[in-house]
């Protein structure tokens, strides 16, 4: 063969090996940006999904300092729910009010007010459909045994719709006749507790939490009810805020 011919060849398969060489750089390049790209693209996806957590997050946690108490959403996953009744009967001995910026609170639901603001919950208050005297203090005495005598369930003025968006009920009441009001049974009765974080909070005239830890740990048997309850003395109330504070901290629920 012509030395011309050879050397001829020799270049072209030369000049076509470099193209090769070329062309897989330029292939390999653009597949590391392309893994870059993903890369980058995943990181962002996180970052994206992150920045979603972070947003969602932002949605769930509750300003406490907010004036306005969240209302039950389904963004919570602490419910404070809770009954009580601020008496106005004129008489100190016999009034359950503790006035909280011109506001009369009922003794329970400064309680479960400070509870709130810790923890930036939902708060549920348990109303009655029927109109307890709170102006009487004899009258609301007699209505609440006859209702304690009857076993009654007094109606609920509303309903809970979401309640399976909670995983950590608060669940607050005043000492009626050494039990729980009749109507928490009602509130008891209304709902599936089962594997719920529950704690309890009570106030009362004397008589502690008079059984009522048991009474409710054995109601709601399918969830975790927590046996340190909290109590409070009426004539303590001026305690409540250090010690909601000391109590949530002794439970895990805050640091
Ligand atoms: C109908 C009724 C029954 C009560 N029975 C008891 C009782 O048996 N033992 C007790 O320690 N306090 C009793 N109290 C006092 C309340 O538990 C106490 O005043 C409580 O702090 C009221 O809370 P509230 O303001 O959130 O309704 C009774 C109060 C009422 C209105």
């Amino acid at each position: 063969m012509n030395k011309n011919i050879i050397i001829g060849i020799i270049a072209v398969i030369i000049i076509i090996a470099v193209s090769i060489g070329a062309i897989f750089i330029v292939n390999s390049n653009n597949s590391k940006d392309n893994n870059n790209t993903s890369q980058n693209g995943l990181n962002t996806e996180n970052e994206n999904n992150n920045k979603t957590n972070v947003v969602e997050n932002e949605d769930n946690t509750i300003d406490i300092s907010e004036e306005n108490k969240p209302e039950i959403s389904s963004t919570g996953k602490i419910l404070v729910a809770y009954f009580s009744l601020p008496e106005t009967t004129g008489t100190a001995k016999e009034d359950s009010t503790v006035t909280v910026n011109g506001e009369n609170l009922g003794n329970t639901q400064y309680v479960a007010n400070l509870i709130q603001e810790h923890t930036g919950a939902d708060v549920f208050r348990i109303e009655a459909v029927k109109q307890y005297n709170i102006s009487d203090h004899q009258a609301l005495i007699d209505d609440a045994k006859e209702e304690q005598n009857n076993d009654a369930r007094p109606e609920i003025k509303s309903k809970i719709s979401n309640f399976e968006d909670y995983d950590t009920i608060f669940i607050g009441y005043p000492i009626w006749w050494s039990d729980l009001p009749q109507i928490l049974y009602t509130f008891l009765e209304s709902y599936d507790f089962t594997g719920k974080n529950v704690y309890l909070f009570s106030t009362n005239g004397g008589s502690g939490l008079a059984g009522t830890v048991s009474t409710i740990t054995n109601k709601l048997n399918t969830a975790n009810v927590n046996s340190n309850a909290f109590k409070l003395y009426r004539n303590n109330m001026e305690d409540a805020p250090e010690e909601v504070e000391t109590w949530l901290k002794q439970i895990d629920i805050i640091d």
